[in-house]
């Protein structure tokens, strides 16, 4: 167990993402609950994890999942109730678990009381608490649109106002320059501390210090004084774990948001690599196949730009990106071999791991009927896509390569029906891979990729080359071949991955010869590697 009372516990601890909606339906209606993941906690303590990023579970319409809080110290029902929530705080605590809240504070709920006071007049205290500005229908203030289609601008008659949302209309955004905003945002982070929650997750945090009428959304002027000023009244807590999702954060801007002096958060999500297979100028919806060089040029800048000056986070999957074997690696024969690859690639590199449930598996992506996908993203985006001319088997195929419900399907947990996630029909299907690829015969495997991030999971926490090492880049050219050092004054490490189907040949540096292999997910290592191998060979420096 990690001792978390040390500064910085979290730079050596794996966090594993639970999406309760998928997790594990323990009441027979359908929908995964807390009582779910309260009994897969032996499951995550076998894996060695340290925390879970709980995505929200506050209560909610659900018109994002959850992404969309009518009440922020409320439990959504379906979910559980209070008491489920600190039981699941509390007994994950026995197995040395931290659970790490999603905090959506960017916006609320349409639903949420603040709104429907707010829709009550220009004079209710609650009217600021969002951003309005005055207008004629059918003339919003200017055209920027919405992260799920439409424009950020919604009409409310009554009033002769507009309010904004970067997402969903129901999904207004909250007005951070209000200083009676932030207050019962920290009051309530405070609540959730006080109930033993270790950290948080913040949804789309560099959104918050808004401009709509510069057409400023990510990164505003204020962003930094608002997060210091979180971090102040917030998070003071020793110990507490921050990480914040940040699609407009590059190399530098992530240096501040993680700078190691607790004055904002203690890494960020950043979606440089995620983005790389998508057509310049295009939308994530127009990918292309992953540019291996570029993504290798762009984790080098991300290892080195923060080594020493900030922390990273790893991460190839989450709750709104498509299974990462079906991206890239192979989803058909060589789906083990890839899904293990790719772990290798991530989990030898410095920062913190986050797995996302079903990855630890090699879940794939699934292919649905339009009608039974539940996402909003998905709805809006065929809709929207039709209406101005795209050809439906293309939009179809862009869904099925890069749909959020790819990561939504039931987690897979055996062979049995609904693959043992519900006794009854799940709110979204079930991959029909299931019988296959489940968690019960991942554990009866000893060559499964669960026992392979167990083993990953342990050497991060076994050899300090993982956490301090410097990270260089070999191979920057090869097309097949993703091959990198970590070193420290006493320990070498080296990680070779194949991303191809083939085979490649690779000489080791000489400073590896007497290097052993760690890890390997063909068990012996050969000199030409085979389809989607990925070696570790470890290594100690003379005296
Ligand atoms: C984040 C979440 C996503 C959600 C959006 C709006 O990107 O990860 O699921 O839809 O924010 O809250
Ligand atoms: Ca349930």
């Amino acid at each position: 167990m990690l001792d978390k009372t040390r500064r910085g516990w979290w730079k050596s601890a794996v966090f594993y993402q639970i999406y309760p909606k998928s997790f594990l339906d323990s009441n027979g209606d359908g929908i995964g609950d807390i009582r779910g993941v309260i009994e897969k906690l032996d499951y995550l303590e076998k894996l060695g994890i340290d925390g879970i990023w709980l995505s929200p579970v506050c209560d909610s319409p659900q018109v994002d999942n959850g992404y969309d809080i009518s009440d922020y110290r409320a439990v959504w029902p379906a979910f559980g109730s209070m008491e489920d929530m600190e039981a699941l705080i509390r007994e994950a605590k026995k197995r040395g678990i931290s659970i790490i809240m999603d905090l959506v504070l960017n916006h609320t709920s349409h639903r949420h009381r603040w709104f429907q006071e707010a829709l009550k007049g220009r004079e209710n205290p609650c009217h600021d608490y969002y951003i309005w500005r005055d207008g004629e229908p059918d003339a919003p203030p200017n055209d920027m649109q919405a992260a799920f289609g439409g424009s950020m601008w919604t009409y409310v008659p009554d009033l002769k106002q507009y309010y904004f949302h970067q997402f969903a209309p129901q999904q207004p955004d909250l007005n951070w320059e209000n200083p009676a905003v932030r207050r019962e945002l920290y009051d309530m982070i405070r609540f959730w501390v006080d109930k033993g929650v270790e950290g948080f997750r913040l949804d789309v945090i560099d959104q918050i210090a808004k401009e709509p009428d510069r057409r400023i959304t990510g990164n505003g002027p204020r962003l930094h004084q608002f997060l210091e000023e979180l971090s102040r009244e917030a998070f003071i807590e020793e110990g507490l774990v921050t990480v914040g999702e940040a699609w407009g954060a590059d190399v530098e801007r992530a240096r501040r948001y993680s700078a190691q002096d607790g004055r904002e958060l203690s890494m960020v999500f950043q979606f440089e690599h995620i983005c790389l297979d998508q057509q310049p100028g295009g939308e994530k919806w127009d990918w292309i196949p992953l540019p291996l060089v570029s993504l290798k040029r762009c984790m080098e800048r991300w290892q080195r730009g923060l080594h020493g000056q900030g922390w990273n986070s790893l991460f190839l999957n989450n709750h709104d990106l498509p299974r990462i074997v079906s991206r890239w690696g192979d989803d058909g024969k060589y789906r083990v071999e890839s899904a293990k690859m790719l772990a290798a690639m991530l989990y030898g590199l410095e920062g913190t791991p986050y797995i996302y449930q079903g990855e630890e598996l090699g879940m794939t992506n699934i292919r649905l009927p339009i009608e039974e996908y539940d996402d909003i993203e998905i709805q809006n985006l065929y809709t929207g896509r039709l209406s101005r001319g795209y050809r439906e088997e293309d939009v179809m195929a862009a869904i099925y390569a890069r749909g959020r419900d790819n990561a939504r399907t039931p987690m897979q947990w055996s062979a049995e029906p609904y693959a043992g996630f519900s006794r009854v029909k799940p709110w979204l299907p079930v991959n029909p891979n299931y019988r296959e690829i489940n968690a019960r015969a991942a554990l009866e495997d000893p060559g499964s990729v669960f026992y392979f991030y167990q083993t990953l999971i342990a050497l991060r926490k076994r050899y300090p080359v993982f956490r301090e090492g410097e990270f260089t880049l070999l191979e920057p050219e090869s097309e097949k071949l993703f091959v990198y050092t970590r070193e420290t004054a006493e320990e070498r490490l080296l990680v070779i991955c194949n991303f191809t189907g083939e085979s490649v040949p690779y000489q080791r540096p000489a400073e590896f010869a007497g290097a052993w292999l760690l890890l390997g997910n063909y068990g012996t290592a050969a000199e030409t590697l085979r389809p989607y191998e990925a070696q570790m060979f470890y290594g100690r420096k003379q005296a």
